[in-house]
């Protein structure tokens, strides 16, 4: 990018990232995520430090947060509300450790005090000789709005300050507590259900609906919302009465305020990631919401001694979560073929580093979602990434285009075969190519017959399919059973020994255990489960392929939309010439003899990693012994198998369900 245009995108950056700012802080409305303006504001950065002549006073990155509003009186803070800076890993951990040690005397013994980061809104209270006279927001950090009539409807928020232990200097003469006000994740959902009933629009988010409350000018409003006041700081004219963090926590405590219990000292860089691992999982059975962990140096003395550097102190760092979104540009729009003949609009991006992976394409779904969302080739975007769901595009952002983009245009034909696109009765959404012999659906359609969920056949990957079908070798799911040495030995890929050995799977996969099969047609809507529920209720093939829709729906968990699909599968042409090509090779799947066995009607779900087994395997033990196997734990769930490596939330949900728990040498004996 030159000059030129660099200075263009900083504009139209500067004045976006002002326009959520004002949004989020004075108006309490959230225009997007957090994390998709701080990806923003990182490319804003980054620009500026490339061009460092281009940068003004008022850009965003030179700005501290928040305007007063002119509603409430302003008041001075006693001494400046400051900001966090963020790290995100071990080594810019390290890094913050080894600035703070230098500028610190030899001897100095370092403590880091770590509590939770609340997704609030932070407030001063002021108490004169142990009553509560003034509730003040940050503001701008310097002034903020005396919100007291509003923060006395808090019943966390002690009126009076408590005569607990050792804590009698605090009574006397000015006393100032510092927290987060918080919505709990529980209240916000209540909530948002009210207002459903009621016909009002929805609250976007807990901290959002925390802030909006607090700034009402009517208290009757706020003691009507479920509000908490959650301290982290404790200060006095005189320092040396709060020498230590820690200190300051217990002292809160014995005052009477509510203070993370989770709040703790720890020694080194090496415990404070450990601390941080634990809670990215166990964050989530909080009550509130949170995006990380605050740090600081436990003795005060020393934190005082570090100073404030623009506006966060030194001796003090916020450890956030990697965000799971981010800002990117899409480069272009293509439609993918799936083995159902589902065309889905792709975007190609930007290569973006989103929760620690690279992203470079992201699903749009469909036709109807890319015009809803008004996504162009272009376009900067907002991408979600969690876990390991495939990437979706949130949003575009309107205000960055500069009128290059282009809109998309659905095409009426199949890309890869040429065929007319079609929409099913039963989903409008989708358009599908309907020809079964589309080279994209081919290829697909074959992967997912040798995948290992179906008739797991080894060395029948995505690329030796891909090279067979352009060879010509095969165009459905039967024709790998006509497959020879010397048809492979045409192929690069193939030497004697691989292509012996392709063959030789192959044939090892003749007569298949039904319910395999039947998942590896690739018959829509019909997952793992289902396949061997059709197969232990049918039995054969046969009967599976004259069921009817009455039929099929007496099967539990089988509703009306799987068994259409399920009929409108066997009644094609083009599938029946399929079933016949497999009868014709000899291929013939297993018959179901006997159902039932010692799991019949239990309920399983396997979580973290088995020594002995992997997930697949473990769910075919548990399905071959008439057992089901759920893939995420719900009310009727009969057992957790616990592996390795297993995060507390689900640990804690199957406590809260009640379902029980197995080890994996417990699970071994069940299936024994
Ligand atoms: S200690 C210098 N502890 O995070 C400020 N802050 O980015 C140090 N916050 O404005 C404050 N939970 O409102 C501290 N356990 C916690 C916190 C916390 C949330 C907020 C606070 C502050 C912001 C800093």
């Amino acid at each position: 990018m030159n000059k030129q245009q660099a200075s263009e995108r900083i504009i139209k950056l500067r004045e976006l990232i002002n326009d959520y700012r004002y949004h989020y802080h004075v108006l309490d409305e959230s225009l997007m995520s957090e994390a998709a303006a701080d990806s923003l504001k990182h490319e804003l950065t980054q620009l500026e430090a490339e061009y460092p002549e281009l940068i003004t006073p008022d850009s965003p990155s030179q700005r501290v947060a928040g305007a007063p509003l002119a509603g409430f009186t302003q008041v001075e803070h006693s001494t400046r509300m400051l900001s966090l800076n963020d790290v995100f890993d071990e080594a810019e951990v390290m890094a913050w450790r080894n600035r703070i040690i230098k500028l610190l005397p030899e001897n100095a013994k370092i403590e880091y005090f770590t509590d939770i980061k609340m997704d609030g809104l932070a407030c001063a209270l002021v108490y004169e000789d142990g009553q509560l006279v003034r509730g003040i927001t940050r503001g701008d950090g310097f002034v903020g709005e005396d919100v007291t009539a509003n923060i006395r409807t808090i019943d966390s928020v002690p009126l009076k300050l408590r005569k607990g232990k050792d804590v009698e200097k605090f009574l006397k003469g000015r006393t100032e507590v510092r927290g987060e006000i918080v919505m709990y994740k529980a209240d916000f959902a209540k909530l948002n259900e009210a207002r459903v009933k009621e016909g009002k629009p929805l609250f976007a988010n807990p901290r959002n609906t925390a802030a909006g409350t607090i700034r009402q000018l009517d208290p009757g409003l706020v003691a009507n919302r479920p509000l908490h006041f959650r301290a982290y700081d404790l200060q006095r004219d005189d320092p040396s009465d709060v020498p230590t963090y820690a200190y300051a926590y217990q002292a809160m405590r014995a005052l009477g305020f509510l203070a993370n219990n989770d709040a703790t000292v720890l020694p080194d860089v090496k415990e404070l990631m450990a601390f941080a691992d634990q809670w990215e999982t166990k964050r989530q059975d909080l009550p509130f919401n949170t995006d990380g962990l605050v740090v600081k140096v436990n003795d005060r003395q020393l934190y005082r001694r570090l100073g404030v550097v623009g506006k966060a102190p030194r001796g003090a760092i916020a450890i956030k979560y990697a965000a799971e979104q981010a800002t990117t540009k899409v480069k272009d729009i293509f439609i993918s073929i799936g083995r159902t003949g589902a065309a889905t609009p792709v975007a190609m991006l930007e290569p973006v580093v989103i929760a620690g992976s690279t992203v470079q394409m992201a699903t749009l779904h469909n036709e109807g979602e890319v015009q809803r969302k008004d996504i162009r080739i272009g376009d900067t975007v907002i991408v979600h990434k969690a876990g390991d769901i495939i990437p979706e595009v949130i949003e575009p952002l309107v205000k960055l285009r500069d009128g290059s983009e282009k809109p998309f245009q659905m095409p009426t034909h199949c890309p890869d075969c040429n065929t007319k696109l079609v929409k099913y009765k039963t989903e409008d959404a989708v358009w599908r190519c309907p020809n079964d012999a589309c080279p994209s659906r081919a290829w697909k359609r074959i992967e997912h017959f040798a995948s290992k969920g179906a008739l797991d056949i080894e060395g029948l990957g995505e690329k030796n399919v891909i090279a067979l079908i352009n060879a010509e070798l095969v165009k459905d799911p039967a024709d790998i059973y006509t497959l020879t040495p010397a048809d492979l030995l045409k192929l690069d890929r193939f030497a004697e020994i691989s292509a012996n050995k392709l063959v030789a799977s192959i044939q090892a996969k003749k007569q298949p255990p039904l319910g395999r099969f039947v998942y590896g047609l690739g018959i829509r809507q019909v997952g793992t489960q289902t396949a061997v529920d059709l197969a232990n209720h049918f039995r054969t093939l046969e009967a599976i392929a004259a069921a009817t829709i009455d039929g099929l729906s007496e099967i539990e968990g089988i509703g009306e939309v799987v068994a259409e699909s399920v009929v409108e599968w066997f009644s094609e042409p083009i599938n029946q010439q399929l079933l016949q090509k497999f009868k014709t090779l000899e291929v013939q799947p297993q018959p179901v003899k006997h159902v039932g066995g010692k799991l019949s009607g239990q309920r399983f779900v396997v979580t973290g990693s088995l020594d002995s087994m992997g997930r697949e395997e473990a769910g075919e033990r548990i399905r071959a012994l008439g057992g089901t196997f759920q893939s995420s734990i719900g009310k009727d769930t009969d057992y957790l198998v616990v592996g390795a490596n297993v995060g507390a939330a689900k640990l804690a949900k199957a406590a809260k369900l009640g379902t029980k728990q197995l080890t994996e040498a417990e699970f071994l004996e069940m299936i024994a």
